[in-house]
């Protein structure tokens, strides 16, 4: 249903592979990975979004979900794009790792590995005109770690977002709670999302 509106953003990138094609099969995946109910968000996708690493000798890594990520292709930070009719922004993207140090024992978790706000659609490339409120990190599951889930959601953006003041750019990136956050800033349910895993380096 959305591959008509993927060429102009393809177009935006050197070489792409990889991304997820269909609602559907994100959906699925992200409950197949149990995402929905150990970050306690609703997840029903209406657009998809397009996570693209950048990287310095070979083209892009762009995600689809539940993809495994090298962590040295990981450094970022991601640029984001959003496939979909959902309008132009403002848009907040957030992206949480659950399983932190460990799958099985995520007492450090949420990890906010990015959180920023008042990101717009340039032809499904969303620029933010704002700096990030949580910069991205770069994935570092602990040795010993299966791989963690790192999962990056978008919001429509709430008319008093800019005025929040739960978290700011001193606040600590864990113990994040993206389910709290988001019922306490008004951002709802993401509109769309993906995920990848990324395992610590052998
Ligand atoms: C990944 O590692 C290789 C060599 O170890 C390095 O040349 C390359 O720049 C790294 N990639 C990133 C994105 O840091
Ligand atoms: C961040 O929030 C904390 C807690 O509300 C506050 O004490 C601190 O001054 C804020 N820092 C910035 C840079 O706004
Ligand atoms: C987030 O908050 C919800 C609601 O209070 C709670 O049930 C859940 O355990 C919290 N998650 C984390 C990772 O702290």
């Amino acid at each position: 249903m959305l591959l008509s509106l993927i060429a102009p953003l393809l177009s935006l990138a050197v070489v792409v592979f990889g991304q997820d094609l269909s609602t559907a099969t994100v959906k699925k995946a992200f409950d197949d990975a149990s995402i929905p109910q150990d970050i306690e968000l609703k997840f029903d996708p209406v657009a998809l979004l397009e996570v693209t690493f950048p990287q310095n000798d070979s083209p892009p890594v762009v995600l689809n979900a539940g993809i495994m990520v090298p962590r040295n292709d990981t450094a970022g930070p991601p640029k984001f794009g959003v496939i979909g009719d959902v309008g132009n922004g403002p848009f907040v993207v957030a992206t949480v790792d659950p399983d932190a140090p460990t799958p099985a024992d995520p007492t450090e978790a949420q990890i906010r590995h990015f959180l920023g706000g008042n990101f717009f659609s340039n032809n499904g490339l969303l620029v933010n005109n704002t700096p990030a409120i949580s910069e991205f990190q770069q994935p570092t599951p602990p040795a010993g770690s299966p791989a963690h889930r790192y999962i990056f959601m978008v919001f429509h953006q709430p008319a008093a977002f800019n005025q929040q003041k739960l978290i700011n750019s001193s606040s600590s990136i864990s113990n994040f709670n993206i389910s709290v956050f988001a019922r306490e800033v008004g951002l709802g349910e993401p509109i769309a999302g993906t995920f990848m895993l990324v395992a610590p380096p052998s």
